[in-house]
C-alpha cells in the first residue's frame, strides 16, 4: 500500500466524525549566504542557493487541530488572529490536504518564544512547525525533502528550518519547483558555533521580505550582480563549513550580507533595513575580530544583528553588543534540530 493511500484511509477513518490533533516544534534559522530574490512568485522558488544555521534558542511551537465544524482556516498567532497572514497558511495547508484527500478545515495555534515578524525568521520557525504539524495531523507521511518543499511555499527561509545544524537550500531548475528544497551540510554538533543576537527594534518591520525582494529585483541596479556572484559565495561557505575554518566563513559571509543589502538599497524606492544601533553592532563586531575575537555578523531583511561566534568568545561578544546603545537585548543560542513533532 502507498504513503497515500494509507492516507486516505487513515483519513477517511477520521472525517467527518472526528477532529485531528498534531503539535511540532521547528527552531528559527538564518543565512550565512543568503536567500533575496525570487525565481517563481507563485512557487516561491528562490533565485539563489543559501546556507543557513538553525539555532536551538528561538523556536515556534505551532498547533494543528483539524475540525470538520470549521468553514475556513483560522490562524491564532502569539495569541492574536492574524487573517492577514491566513493566505499563505492555507496555501501550505491545501498542498497537504491535497495529498491527504481530505477538505476538512484547520484551526491553527502558533506562538514564537522571540519577537514576531523583526528580522528574526519567525516565518522560517513558523512555516516549518505548521507543516511538520499539518503533516502529522493529517497522518501524512512526508520525507524531510517533502517537508522542505511544502515549507518552502509559505517562506523560503522555512524550507531550511526543517533541519538542523549547517543547512543549504538549493535553488533548483525544475519547472515545478520540484528540485528546490534544503537539506542538511553538517551536524551542529560538528561545529558548534555560537551567537549572539542584538535586538535593535521590536516592531514589525515596515517592507516584508516577499515585497523587498520584489522591488529590489525590479529595480535595482545590482540586483544581477547579486544573483550572478552567489554561487561563488555558495562554494567558499561550503568549503569553509566542511573546513571548520572560522576566518574563510566569516569573511564570506559578511561580504555576502553586505552584498544582499546593497542590492536592497539600490533599490527604488531604496530598502533601508538598519538603524543606528545596526550599524554600531556592525562595527563592533568587525572591531572584535580585528582584535582576534573569533566573531562575525550577518544582518537579514531587519535591524539585527546576528553575531556568530566560536563558544568560548560568546560571553565577550554578548557583552559587547549589550553595551551599545539603542541594543534592547541580546538573545544567545547554539545550534539546534530540524523540525519535530511533540
Ligand atoms: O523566507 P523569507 O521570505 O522570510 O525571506 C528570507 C530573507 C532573508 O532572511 C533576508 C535571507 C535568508 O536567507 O533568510
Amino acid at each position: 500500500m502507498t504513503t497515500s493511500t494509507r492516507a486516505k484511509q487513515a483519513a477517511e477513518k477520521a472525517w467527518p466524525s472526528g477532529k485531528r490533533r498534531a503539535s511540532a516544534r521547528a527552531r528559527a534559522n538564518f543565512a550565512l549566504i543568503k536567500y533575496w530574490g525570487k525565481a517563481d512568485a507563485r512557487l516561491n522558488v528562490p533565485a539563489v542557493g543559501s546556507i543557513s544555521i538553525t539555532l536551538d534558542a528561538l523556536w515556534s511551537d505551532t498547533d494543528v487541530e483539524l475540525d470538520p465544524s470549521l468553514a475556513a482556516d483560522e490562524l491564532v498567532l502569539d495569541g492574536q488572529r492574524r487573517a492577514e497572514q491566513l493566505d499563505k497558511v492555507s496555501a501550505c495547508l491545501d498542498i497537504l490536504r491535497e495529498r491527504a484527500g481530505v477538505r476538512t478545515r484547520a484551526r491553527v495555534v502558533s506562538a514564537n518564544n522571540f519577537p514576531t515578524g523583526a528580522g528574526l525568521a519567525s516565518s522560517a520557525s513558523g512555516f516549518a512547525a505548521l507543516v511538520t504539524a499539518a503533516a502529522g495531523a493529517l497522518d501524512l507521511e512526508l520525507t524531510p525533502r517533502e517537508a522542505s518543499i511544502v515549507a518552502r511555499q509559505g517562506s523560503g527561509s522555512a524550507a531550511r528550518s526543517v533541519f538542523g545544524g549547517f543547512v543549504e537550500m538549493h535553488a533548483g531548475h525544475a519547472p515545478d519547483g520540484s528540485d528546490s528544497f534544503a537539506e542538511p551540510l553538517l551536524a551542529g554538533e560538528a561545529w558548534p558555533l555560537e551567537v549572539a543576537i542584538a535586538v535593535t527594534a521590536k516592531g514589525e518591520k515596515e517592507v516584508g521580505s516577499r515585497s523587498g525582494m520584489t522591488r529590489s529585483a525590479k529595480s535595482s541596479p545590482y540586483y544581477a550582480a547579486w544573483v550572478g556572484t552567489q554561487d561563488g559565495d555558495l562554494a567558499a561557505a561550503r568549503a569553509a563549513i566542511g573546513l571548520r575554518d572560522f576566518e574563510a566563513l566569516a569573511e564570506v559571509a559578511e561580504h555576502n550580507c553586505l552584498k544582499m543589502h546593497a542590492a536592497a538599497m539600490g533599490a527604488v524606492p531604496p530598502l533601508l533595513y538598519w538603524n543606528g544601533a545596526t550599524v554600531e553592532c556592525l562595527n563592533a563586531v568587525r572591531q572584535l575580530r580585528a582584535s582576534g575575537v573569533p566573531a562575525f555578523f550577518t544582518i537579514d531583511a531587519g535591524p539585527q544583528v546576528k553575531a556568530i561566534c566560536l563558544p568560548d568568545a560568546r560571553p565577550r561578544v554578548e557583552a559587547a553588543l549589550r553595551a551599545i546603545p539603542g541594543v534592547l537585548d541580546v538573545l544567545v543560542s547554539g545550534l539546534g534540530a530540524g523540525a519535530e513533532l511533540r
